[in-house]
């Protein structure tokens, strides 16, 4: 893939009105010199947390922590990736894009790429013409037909059939002008060990394109069509093109879909995202042949905030479920379980019971986390104390991940009910656990800003520990921004590496330091080795600063308080670093730290004065 220069990038963003492509999302109104807040896009809220600075042209929000620059909004409000998102905003905004210059070997791999990816896109026509043309491909098509998937859609999904011939495939791919080498580097051939010649390693199956999001084919899985073919299903194993793990299943196609619904509907087979499509349940996409991995639900994540888990009730299924929650716990994505028969996958349920069948399965679905406390007390033996006990047993480390809310109170009832327990007593014996309670992350997949009280972010911050000190730190920076003269001389006076405790808000003052306090998010030149453009956690940090400064009238004299605390902070670690190494003399640190805090006070006197506070 081509790159746009980075000027071409920096046009965009100066093209922008950020303003206007936020209040698009969500309505906001002034809250600040240089902030407006509104209700989370991201996450659902009542009370406003997330703010954005218009100039600055970054959001961040105070309660999911989401945070990013015109880019990622458009990115995850829409659904694009990167490239899509500046292509959008570059025709919107009237912009120009200019392509990179490329250097020689990169312009050698990308232009090897394409070719295997027209080899790729040119056997997927293949395999469809011959599933649709040739008469070996009857039995195929009578057996697709039989399990009511039609034409339209399996033309859709550019479903196909490999010949049974050893070789019809490398010799129409040759006659493409495409070398062996190519072939067989993209998984469509393979070695005899006998003879060392190659020959086509799909044969006599129904071929299921895979495509990445952008639908570019990268690969197959191909299932058998006769029952004494092994394996069931037969995928191209991982090359230069394909990597297993990294894709969904028809997410080209349910891209749109899912951003518009919200929603994701996730399932096993191949065959179940194809029938869900053609039930009119056009978001639904599918593993391909893999327990889900981090990629998946990244993926997943993109495209829509809500994700149904279709999977099959096996354990397998169940599993994949577990693994599910405790991804989508590190990110801002809500879990519901599609509860389906026993031994029936979504196909399947859909062509005994037809649309509706599935649909009303959606339409139940629920919490992951109830699912998992019905499905524990399902399992579990109610009948005699000791089998309740192992219930509760089971059920105490999914409680453990519930904050106090209506949701908590309604499990708790059921579990009661369920148990033959007083509420008040099942109440205790669920809360009581062998471990601490986590406070932020959790394995139940519910949203985040669920725990984290949108109108105390800070309290919650601190309340994870160890977390104190560098809310002065960040405080202290986020007034440098609102204040950048002031904050540059009251920076300068710093040194970063004494009086940052914390690494992050280090790298945070290194790089405001370097650079440019009226425009933090740009790189800076200076040499202290921050860099957001490369440092995600910093480039977050530097949004909510910024959204943080832009709320707060610049304010010279608690900047100085703020700076003079730092100071008593480094004071107090150089005292504890000398007490440590035994027979230091502390006094003339001591000494010192006496004369900071007398100017720490006067200024805090100032400051309240000013305020009216005192
Ligand atoms: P299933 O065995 O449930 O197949 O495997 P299916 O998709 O329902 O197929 P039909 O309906 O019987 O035709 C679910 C998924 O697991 C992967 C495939 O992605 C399949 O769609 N799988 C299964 C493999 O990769 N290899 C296998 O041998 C079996
Ligand atoms: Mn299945």
């Amino acid at each position: 893939m081509a790159l746009y220069t980075k000027e071409s990038k920096d046009r965009v963003r100066d093209a922008v009105d950020f303003l206007e492509l936020v209040s698009a999302r969500t309505e906001l109104r002034r809250a600040g010199p240089a902030r407006y807040e509104g209700l989370c896009p991201f996450h659902d809220e009542r009370t406003p947390s997330f703010g954005i600075d218009p100039a600055q042209k970054v959001y961040y929000c105070f309660g999911c922590q989401a945070s990013g620059d015109v880019f990622t909004f458009v990115q995850e409000t829409e659904g694009v990736d990167f490239k899509e998102a500046l292509e959008l905003l570059a025709e919107r905004s009237g912009v120009e894009l200019t392509l990179e210059a490329e250097d020689p070997r990169e312009a050698e791999r990308r232009k090897r790429r394409e070719r295997l990816l027209e080899l790729l896109s040119r056997t997927a026509d293949y395999y469809q013409r011959y599933l649709w043309e040739s008469r070996e491909a009857e039995r195929a098509r009578a057996y697709l037909a039989e399990r009511g998937l039609e034409e339209e859609i399996l033309r859709e999904f550019r479903v196909g059939y490999s010949p049974s011939a050893w070789d019809k495939l490398l010799i129409a791919s040759r006659r493409g002008g495409f070398s062996n080498r190519e072939i067989y580097d993209v998984g469509l051939a393979q070695r005899s060990k006998q003879n060392g010649q190659i020959y086509d390693r799909f044969r006599s199956r129904i071929m299921f394109p895979l495509a990445d999001v952008r639908g570019r084919v990268l690969g197959f899985g191909a299932r058998a069509s006769r029952a004494d073919q092994q394996p069931k299903y037969l995928n191209t194993s991982d090359n230069d093109v394909y990597h297993k793990g990294l894709h969904l299943y028809g997410a080209d196609l349910a891209r749109a879909h899912a951003a518009r619904a919200g929603t994701v509907i996730l399932c096993e087979g191949y065959t179940d995202v194809i029938a869900l499509h053609q039930a009119g349940m056009r978001n639904a996409v599918g593993l391909m042949g893999t327990a889900l991995t981090s990629e998946q639900v990244g993926e997943l994540a993109r495209m829509a905030q809500t994700v149904l888990l279709a999977l099959d009730a096996d354990t397998a299924g169940q599993e994949a479920m577990l693994r599910a929650s405790s991804l989508a716990a590190r990110r801002n994505l809500e879990l519901r379980v599609v509860a389906l028969p026993p031994g029936a996958d979504p196909a399947e349920l859909i062509a005994h019971g037809g649309a509706e069948a599935i649909a009303a399965a959606v339409e139940k679905s629920v919490p992951f986390v109830r699912f998992r406390v019905e499905k524990a007390l399902a399992d579990g033996d109610s009948d005699s104390p000791e089998g309740r006990d192992r219930t509760l047993a089971q059920l105490r480390p999914v409680f453990a991940t519930l904050p106090p809310s209506a949701m908590r109170m309604e499990l708790t009832r059921i579990v009661a009910g369920r148990l033959s327990l007083p509420e008040s007593l099942a109440e205790q014996l669920l809360a009581q656990s062998d471990r601490p309670a986590r406070g932020t992350a959790s394995a139940q997949g519910e949203r985040r800003p669920a725990r984290a009280e949108p109108s105390a972010p800070r309290e919650a911050r601190a309340a994870v520990g160890g977390l104190r000190r560098e809310e002065t730190e960040r405080t202290f920076l986020a007034l440098c921004i609102a204040s950048p003269e002031e904050g540059e001389r009251a920076l300068a006076a710093l040194e970063p590496g004494d009086h940052f405790s914390g690494a992050l808000t280090r790298r945070a003052a290194q790089h405001l330091l370097a650079g440019d306090l009226r425009a933090p998010m740009h790189p800076s030149s200076g040499n202290g080795g921050a860099d957001p453009e490369h440092d995600p956690e910093l480039r977050a940090l530097l949004a909510e600063l910024v959204v943080e400064a832009g709320g707060l009238e610049p304010h010279p004299a608690m900047l100085e308080v703020q700076s003079l605390q730092l100071e008593l902070a480094r004071i107090d670690r150089s005292i504890q670093r000398a007490r440590a190494s035994a027979g230091v003399d502390v006094s003339d640190l001591a000494t010192r730290r006496g004369r900071v805090k007398h100017d720490f006070d006067e200024a805090y006197a100032r400051v309240l004065e000013e305020t009216g506070a005192g």
